[in-house]
């Protein structure tokens, strides 16, 4: 009987797995694949001989072997796995950059801390003032129902009005139409409701916020800007409450040099109603580009409460009275910082933004 071809099976099988603890590099791990697990292996020659035995011997023979393929390939598979693991630590070891090698005091600048923007900054500012003048600060909803930014400010479904206020519709298949608010006086509306629901009548307060209309920007547009939105309700409110209100919050804003006036208007929430301006400061009242050489900047609208209005909200108009006021924030800041362009304030320019730091 001639010897098993596996004779020397486990000596054979500790060699390979002596050469496959001796490899260091992926490179020569690819190398040798062939010969130690591939079809170049003494492995897979045994395999062929394998064909001379007789059934039986070669059932036996070829479990032994699979088994020593087993235990090879599962040597290989690790040591490749190590190796593999070794070359990606290297490379990330390799990759990682120290900062103090690549730059030098002189390249790096300090890291300028944000700050405000205009807008955040005059918001405060007319708050403070308000404030100080006995008003108190509230908020309204930026996404309003027609209700709130038209109907119960007086303007029907269809009034030729809505035109001044010509705006972004949102369809959301509600049973309502919803905007995104075109002026913050529908917060005038929310604060009555409030006050009516909780009894709190008077009411002193201005109520700042964003706003949004169908326009093009120009020198003295955005399409998104700010108000702020002033509401008195009080017992022999009259238009001389009013214009001594804007009067005096011009003076402590603008200074003294800067004076207001109103002139006649239409808004179909006041009676009577005014537009509030203010001399332009880019040009001290000469006339230039930016008030369209007028000399003046229109910064909103006022007037007397409408009992209309008064109606929708459940408040008795027999009984009280009061003004209203809205004006651009934006539009303030501008006049103050003496922008020839409102649209500096949206674009981001670092050269303008770092004047404001
Ligand atoms: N909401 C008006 C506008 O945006 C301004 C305004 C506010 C007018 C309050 C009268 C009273 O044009």
């Amino acid at each position: 009987m001639s010897p098993s071809p596996l004779a020397q099976l486990d000596q054979q099988t500790a060699e390979l797995l002596s050469t496959i603890d001796a490899l260091t590099s992926l490179d020569a791990l690819r190398d040798v694949e062939a010969t130690l697990t591939g079809k170049r292996s003494v492995l897979a020659a045994l395999q062929k001989s394998l064909g001379s035995l007789e059934p039986d011997e070669r059932r036996a023979a070829g479990a032994e072997l699979q088994e020593a393929r087993r235990v090879v390939t599962a040597a290989f598979d690790e040591r490749r796995r190590l190796l593999e693991r070794d070359a990606r630590l290297e490379s990330l070891e390799s990759d990682r950059l120290d900062l103090g090698d690549v730059v030098t005091p002189d390249v790096v600048r300090p890291l300028a801390p944000g700050h405000p923007s205009l807008v955040a900054i005059t918001q405060r500012e007319l708050e403070d003032v308000f404030v100080a003048m006995g008003f108190t600060v509230a908020d309204g909803p930026e996404v309003e129902t027609d209700w709130y930014n038209f109907e119960a400010l007086n303007i029907p479904p269809a009034h030729p009005a809505r035109g001044m206020w010509d705006t972004f519709y949102v369809d959301l298949g509600e049973p309502e139409t919803v905007v995104l608010r075109t002026h913050t006086s529908p917060s005038q509306i929310h604060l009555m409701e409030e006050a009516v629901a909780k009894g709190t009548l008077p009411i002193h307060a201005v109520m700042p916020g964003r706003c949004f209309r169908r326009d093009t920007p120009d020198a003295s547009h955005l399409y998104a800007f700010h108000q702020i939105e002033g509401l008195v309700v009080d017992r022999g409110i009259t238009f001389g409450d009013l214009a001594g209100t804007i009067e005096t919050f011009t003076r402590a804003y603008f200074g003294p040099d800067i004076t207001s006036r109103l002139r006649p208007g239409y808004f179909p929430f006041t009676e009577p109603s005014a537009e509030f301006e203010v001399t332009c400061t880019i040009c001290r009242g000469e006339g230039c580009r930016t008030c369209s050489f007028t000399g003046w900047i229109e910064l909103g609208g006022c007037g007397v409460l409408d009992p209309a209005v008064f109606d929708a909200v459940g408040i008795d108009s027999t009984q009280w009275s009061g003004f209203a006021f809205g004006f651009g924030v934006d539009r303030c800041g501008q006049m103050r910082h003496q922008l020839t362009d409102m649209r500096a304030l949206t674009e981001n320019d670092t050269r303008f933004l770092e004047q404001l730091s």
